[in-house]
């Protein structure tokens, strides 16, 4: 397995994998590698190409409040991972390699990230898909995979190729979770062990929301204003959002009419956690 800091090399290491004919899977992460990684990582290697993955923690998308410096490194546990699951080569640059000094350069995709996580992070999401546009331009890779834990930034990520024509294609892989539901986050290592059987309740909620969607509820504020309770009666919790979107705008449906998604973002102590589930209401028997 290749290991890379620069563009350069990475360049020169890609090289000859391109010339080979092998197409470049890209795995973008910010390394602290979980279950829910290599299943990103598995399903690059299924598509039998030259498979990169980078480990960047972006400055840009944390904010003021958030947990940049506390972010866990874990770089010989990530190349070992990585190794272990058949990388070809680990992109893994300092600041400087992906950012000038005084770079003033922003990718923004405007509605898309005024929803959900928006309001709660400003600027998170300009960070992501300008970072995101970096690697890239830097790995050329011809697929990338992302995630469906983080379902607004694959869709943003999804809108920001199309509106700009990039030759990449995605490919979302679905959430990994825990035995009791929970989806793997390296923030669930923050949770006592009571919190962590309260956050439970953030998955059944979802089931229930999903359960009542193809059960023939339409009313996006009957659904919602359950999930609620399902999450307050667990334990103590706050709220960032409950919401029932447009899985490909993330604008707010009031009335489902078609297959949505149902995300939610909770406060459980000082860990904030995100979870999402997409529900076809299928056609209602009469
Ligand atoms: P990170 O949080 O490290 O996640 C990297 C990728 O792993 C994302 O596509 C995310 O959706 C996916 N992922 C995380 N947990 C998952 C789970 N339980 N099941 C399935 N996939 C999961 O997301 C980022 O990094 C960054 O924003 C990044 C895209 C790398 C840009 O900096």
């Amino acid at each position: 397995m290749n290991v890379t800091r620069d563009i350069a090399s990475t360049r020169a290491a890609l090289a000859a994998a391109r010339q080979a004919g092998r197409p470049i899977a890209l795995v973008p992460t910010m390394g602290a590698l979980h279950a829910g990684h290599r299943s990103l990582i598995e399903a690059a290697r299924r598509d039998a190409g030259c498979v990169v993955v980078s480990i960047f923690v972006n400055p840009t998308q944390f904010g003021p409040r958030d947990d940049y410096v506390r972010y866990p490194h874990d770089e010989s546990g990530d190349l070992k991972q990585c190794e272990e699951a058949g990388v070809d080569l680990v992109f893994f640059p300092p600041v400087e390699a992906m950012y000038e000094k005084d770079a003033v350069t922003k990718v923004n995709v405007g509605r898309l990230t005024e929803t959900l996580c928006g309001p709660f992070r400003p600027g998170h999401f300009d960070g992501v898909t300008t970072v995101v546009n970096t690697l890239f331009n830097i790995v050329q890779p011809d697929v990338a995979y992302f995630g469906q834990k983080d379902a607004q930034q694959l869709a943003i990520i999804k809108r920001m190729v199309r509106d700009l024509r990039m030759p990449v294609r995605i490919v979302a892989c679905p959430t990994v979770r825990e035995p009791d539901g929970l989806a793997i986050s390296s923030r669930n290592e923050n949770l006592s062990d009571a919190q962590r059987r309260q956050a439970a309740s953030l998955y059944g909620a979802l089931c229930d929301a999903g359960d009542r969607i193809r059960g023939g509820e339409r009313d996006a504020a009957v659904v919602t204003r359950e999930m609620q309770r399902i999450i307050t009666e667990a334990g103590p919790a706050r709220v960032d959002y409950i919401s029932v979107v447009d899985p490909e705008t993330m604008q707010p449906v009031a009335n489902v009419a078609a297959p949505v998604l149902v995300a939610l973002a909770v406060h459980i102590g000082a860990t904030r956690l995100i979870d999402n589930l997409r529900v076809d209401p299928g056609v209602r028997s009469p």
